[in-house]
C-alpha cells in the first residue's frame, strides 16, 4: 500500500511515522508513506497557496488549484491504471471516520489524504477528491493529527503489520464481528491492593472464558456506548 499525505507541514507528521510499528511496516516495505509539502505547488515564489476568501470573514482559504496540482502530481507518477485510488480531504465537515472505513481504506492500493487547514479549502476541491472525512465531532487546528490517525489505524491492519494478526480480530469494534467494546484484560499481579483478577480466567476453560468476555463486552458496550448496541 502506498499513502501520500498532502499537508503545509510536513514535520509535524513525519516524525509520528518515524517511530514505533509504523516505521517497522514502512521498514518492511508492507506500507509507502510519503509526505508532501503542498508549499512546493504554490503559485508563486513567495509560496503563495492561500487566500482570502470571496464574501469576506476572517482567515485564509486554500486555493483549489493548488491542490490540483498536488493531486495531478501524485497521480501522474502512478503508471498502473488498474491501480485502487482513493483521494481523501480531512475536514471537520466531513463524514465520520470509524473503524469500518480503516476497514475500507486498508484495501486501497494507494490512498492520498489531503491535510485541510485555515477557514478551509475551496469548495471545489470536492470536485477531485472521493470523500471528506472527520475525525470527531471537535474541531483541531488543521488535518494533520486527523491524517496521522487515519493513517495509523489502517497501518495496524494491513496483514503482517501487527506481531499476531489475532490481535485484530478482537478488539475494540471488532468483537466476533460485532460493533462491540473490548473485553477487559487482566496481567500479575493477580491480586493489587485487594482487587483480585476474575477467578474464572485464571481457571484455563477457554470456553467458559471466551463465554465470559464475550458477556464483558455486551455489559460494557451497554454501560459505555448505548448508541452502539442500537446500531
Ligand atoms: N480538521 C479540523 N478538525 C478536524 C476534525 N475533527 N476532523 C478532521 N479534520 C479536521
Amino acid at each position: 500500500m502506498k499513502i501520500s499525505i498532502i499537508t503545509l507541514f510536513p514535520k509535524m507528521i513525519s516524525g509520528f511515522f518515524e517511530e514505533s510499528i509504523i516505521k517497522r511496516a514502512v521498514e518492511k516495505k508492507l506500507v509507502e508513506i510519503k509526505v508532501v509539502n503542498l508549499r512546493d505547488f504554490a503559485i508563486d515564489d513567495y509560496g503563495t497557496v492561500d487566500d482570502r476568501p470571496y464574501g469576506g470573514g476572517v482567515g485564509m482559504v486554500i486555493r483549489v488549484d493548488v491542490v490540483y496540482k498536488a493531486i495531478q502530481n501524485l497521480k501522474s507518477k502512478i503508471s498502473n491504471p488498474k491501480v485502487k485510488t482513493k483521494i481523501l480531504l480531512t475536514s471537520p465537515r466531513g463524514r465520520l471516520f470509524n473503524q469500518r472505513k480503516a476497514e475500507e481504506y486498508s484495501k486501497i492500493d494507494q490512498l492520498i489524504i489531503i491535510a485541510g487547514h485555515y477557514e478551509g479549502v475551496d469548495e471545489r476541491v470536492n470536485e477531485f477528491i472521493d470523500e471528506e472525512v472527520s475525525i470527531g465531532d471537535y474541531v483541531l487546528t488543521g488535518g494533520e493529527i486527523p491524517a496521522a490517525a487515519i493513517v495509523d489505524s489502517v497501518v495496524r491492519l494491513l496483514p503482517g503489520v501487527l506481531k499476531k494478526d489475532e490481535a485484530i480480530k478482537q478488539e475494540s469494534f471488532n468483537i466476533k464481528g460485532k460493533k462491540l467494546l473490548e473485553y477487559p484484560q487482566y496481567t500479575r499481579p493477580e491480586e493489587f491492593k485487594g482487587i483480585k483478577v476474575p477467578k474464572v480466567l485464571m481457571g484455563g476453560n477457554h470456553k467458559e472464558i471466551e463465554k465470559w468476555r464475550l458477556d464483558k463486552s455486551l455489559q460494557e458496550t451497554k454501560k459505555r456506548r448505548p448508541d452502539l448496541i442500537q446500531k
